[in-house]
């Protein structure tokens, strides 16, 4: 066993006094382009990233419940199977103990269990930690009571922890780039299938490097725009009255006389098709138009779709003129840009964004790198 993997088991026997039954790896994701357009039935392009959940977990005979997590603050929950149901009772939670009565509820278990969580994931920055999380605990649960869950199944069960038990209204995305992500591969999102295909994404052969610069700047879905914007999407797919504004054309985009949902629309209209553009360009080698496409992307959820900040926008520009594509990702108003440039920008690329920030007087970003795309959701032990 590798020494990560050993020293986690190590430290979930140290805490319970046995070795774990179930041990699962829950990468985080980061979408490469296609933000906006999965509650809309569209098209994405997400990575799974080196960056994860790690769930060591036990059932045990009575009915409590202990999970210890070594991030989120060192949050720990205690709790018995009695105090699941009173709680459920109570939506929207939050913080560790939402996701574990959501996930307890959800699936019914009836009972207790020790479990140890670890992340080398960043929280609230855009990557889904959240969804990581949920699927981590799902896993690990399903995996113990014997009811493995299909691929399908547990993206929407995902879905639903996040929906249902913390009342944040996020879409397919996280989840299925999560369940299908594949080493080497970018996943084709088709959020109306609720589908995700791998396709090669092999940008180091090509001696590119992919960045992730967490800009320090937290947001959380249920506190931003995003249900404004999923409420003006609808409103603009009922006034066209088709099924999502994955159907819509450039024509309907001008039959649109608010410039608000026309500006939404268009957005998303040409955002599906960059997604397909990019794939195009990745599998050709253009790693030019790939850069461009990413620029362009911010652009419109800059522009049209209004969920980026200044913080963002410089850092996508800063970026710019150093030739290197980038956007933000994920939901905006604040989180992470993904930036695609050369394997030996990394000192470059930190040291103008520190002198960037400094001079702005903001927090200092964090920048971290994805070599290569990772494993999905898998099982470890
Ligand atoms: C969040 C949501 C996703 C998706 C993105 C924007 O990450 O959870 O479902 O809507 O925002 O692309």
């Amino acid at each position: 066993m590798p020494v990560r993997e050993k020293t986690f088991v190590n430290h979930f026997a140290q805490l319970f006094g046995e070795s774990p039954q179930s041990v699962w790896e829950s990468p985080g994701r980061v979408n490469l382009i296609g933000d906006h357009t999965d509650y809309q039935g569209g098209f994405a392009l997400p990575i799974a990233v080196p960056y994860s959940t790690w769930i060591a977990a036990r059932l045990r005979p009575d009915e409590e419940i202990h999970v210890y997590s070594d991030y989120l603050h060192d949050q720990r929950v205690d709790l018995s199977l009695n105090a699941v149901s009173q709680l459920a009772k109570n939506k929207p939670l939050s913080g560790l103990l939402g996701f574990v009565v959501g996930v307890w509820d959800l699936l019914g278990v009836n009972t207790g269990a020790n479990i140890l969580l670890m992340s080398t994931l960043p929280v609230a920055s855009g990557l889904s930690s959240s969804a990581s999380l949920s699927l981590a605990l799902l896993a690990a649960l399903s995996d113990l009571t014997e009811h493995p869950y299909d691929a399908k199944t547990l993206i929407r069960l995902a879905r639903q922890v996040e929906n249902v038990y913390l009342g944040v209204e996020s879409g397919i995305l996280d989840p299925l780039a999560i369940v299908r992500g594949q080493r080497d591969c970018a996943i084709f999102v088709d959020a109306l299938a609720e589908e995700g295909q791998p396709v090669a994404f092999h940008y180091a052969q090509a001696g590119k490097l992919l960045f992730i610069i967490d800009t320090r700047t937290p947001r959380t879905l249920a506190g931003s725009g995003y249900h404004e914007r999923v409420k003006e999407t609808q409103r603009a797919q009922d006034i066209l009255g088709i099924p999502c504004l994955r159907f819509a054309s450039a024509h309907d985009i001008d039959q649109l006389t608010d410039p608000v949902l026309q500006a939404r629309t268009r957005h998303i209209v040409r955002e599906n098709q960059r997604v397909q553009s990019t794939i195009a360009a990745a599998e050709r080698g253009d790693w030019n138009q790939v850069n461009q496409l990413l620029w362009d992307s911010h652009q419109s959820l800059s522009r049209d779709f209004m969920v980026s900040t200044p913080v963002l926008d410089e850092t996508v520009a800063w970026l710019q003129d150093m030739g290197v594509g980038a956007r933000m990702t994920g939901a905006g108003f604040g989180g992470s840009v993904v930036a695609l440039g050369d394997s030996d920008q990394y000192t470059a690329i930190e040291s103008v964004l520190t002198r960037r920030y400094r001079e702005q007087r903001w927090t200092l970003p964090r920048v971290l790198t994805v070599p290569r795309p990772a494993d999905g959701l898998h099982k470890v032990l």
